[in-house]
């Protein structure tokens, strides 16, 4: 944990050299995604190999890299590309983008991600406000020591999604008339897509949207008392519900599908926080 905050205050240094202002606005771009960046007015980009201890990608090619600027008046950061535990990191280091966030200053988070569709009222291309989530990859990142500076040993998850981000979105979805829909996000470990079985599973649980990240985020912000609105992109139907087999590509296509609905969206949100 000593370790962990070294590492933290290490890269954080690197940050502070590059950057001037507070970011009240955090936004974690998820899969397929990323093409929200261009919305943002950008003062200062810093790729993630470039922040000393930020956990290696082990994808090949780009690791990702925070973008600094503003959208919609307000000073924001966005992570393009995130860490996910499938990659073979601890789930400490799967948010340690998001308490680098912290540091900077931000108060909110949009955390965003593609997901498949639960629910058998929604449909490939729907975005769906995150009301509630239901942790299933059996981690926790507050594992360990607690420190109480940063919040409480135990703490609470009755909402951890804002009340009062949900509100905007909802006002801002009527007033841009980008539908959304409204549900619970289970998040499991992946990498592999779900059986029939297990999403049958999954829809009895209360799940309306699975997918392979945001929940590590959405607890680490319940203890350091970030406000937190998810948006998930709904790329594909469950195993099963869905007539044909997943692919990687179909759900890059599907979020890329509907970039233009849903930057307005984070876009106007952004303006209303
Ligand atoms: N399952 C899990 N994660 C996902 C899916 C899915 O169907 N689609 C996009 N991310």
């Amino acid at each position: 944990m000593e370790n962990f905050n070294k590492q933290l205050a290490e890269a954080f240094s690197t940050i502070k050299n590059k950057i001037s202002k507070n970011y009240e606005v955090g936004v974690i771009l998820g899969s397929g995604l990323g093409f929200f960046a261009k919305q943002i007015q950008v003062e200062t980009e810093i790729p993630y190999e470039e922040i000393p201890n930020f956990p290696k990608s082990t994808v090949e090619g780009h690791s990702g890299k925070f973008v600094f600027g503003k959208v919609n008046g307000k000073q924001i950061v966005a992570m393009s590309g995130r860490n996910h535990f499938y990659e073979g990191y601890s789930i400490k280091q799967v948010v340690f983008g998001l308490k680098l966030m912290e540091k900077v200053g931000i108060k909110n988070l949009i955390v965003t991600n593609a997901a498949g569709g639960l629910n058998p009222r929604f449909k490939p291309g729907n975005l769906m406000i995150i009301d509630d989530c239901i942790n299933f990859t059996f981690r926790n990142p507050l594992i360990g020591k607690n420190d109480e500076k940063e919040g409480p040993r135990f703490p609470d998850m009755s909402q951890p999604y804002s009340q009062e981000l949900i509100k905007i979105a909802e006002e801002v979805s009527l007033e841009t008339r980008v539908p959304t829909k409204k549900g619970v996000y289970l998040a499991l470990t992946g990498p592999t897509y779900e059986t029939a079985s297990e999403v049958k599973m999954l829809q009895i649980l209360g799940a309306d949207a699975v997918g392979m990240s945001t929940v590590p985020e959405t607890i680490t912000c319940s203890h350091l008392g970030i406000k937190v609105l998810g948006i998930s992109c709904i790329t594909n139907l469950g195993t099963g519900i869905s007539p044909h087999k997943l692919s990687h590509s179909e759900v890059s296509e599907t979020a890329n599908s509907v970039s233009e609905n849903f930057s307005k969206l984070v876009t106007e949100i952004i303006g209303k926080i």
